[in-house]
C-alpha cells in the first residue's frame, strides 16, 4: 500500500513577467480550503490524501490548476463549490470529475 492513496497538487505560482498565473486566478484559496475540508473529512491521514502545494505546472493556460496522483487527473477550478466536489468525489471516493477536467490541449 502506498503511504498516501492520493496526492494532489496545487499550483500556486506567480508569474513575475506579468503573464496570468495560477497565483492570479486565486489558486491559494483554492489550496487553503482544499487542505481544510481535507483535513475536517478525515482524510489527511496515512493511506489517504495529502494536499501539496506546487511550482508552476506548465499548464497556465487552464490556471488555476491542481493534478492528483496517481491517477494522473488534471483540473481547474473556480471556487470553493468546485473544491468541494473534487475533495468528495474524486479524493474521497476515487471517481474523476469530468466536468473540471482540464483538456489535454492546455498548456503554456
Ligand atoms: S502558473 Fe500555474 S501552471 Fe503555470
Amino acid at each position: 500500500m502506498s503511504y498516501f492513496q492520493r496526492h494532489i497538487f496545487f499550483c500556486l505560482n506567480e508569474r513575475e513577467s506579468g503573464k496570468s498565473s495560477c497565483a492570479q486566478s486565486g489558486a491559494q484559496a483554492g489550496f487553503d480550503h482544499c487542505k481544510s475540508r481535507v483535513r475536517d473529512l478525515g482524510l489527511a491521514e496515512v493511506g489517504g490524501v495529502r494536499v501539496n502545494k506546487a511550482g508552476c505546472l506548465h499548464r497556465c493556460a487552464g490556471g488555476p490548476v491542481a493534478v492528483v496522483y496517481p491517477d494522473a487527473v488534471w483540473y481547474t477550478y473556480v471556487d470553493n463549490s468546485d473544491i468541494d466536489e473534487i475533495v468528495e468525489r474524486h479524493l474521497k471516493n476515487g471517481q474523476v470529475v469530468e466536468r473540471l477536467v482540464l483538456p489535454d490541449d492546455v498548456g503554456l
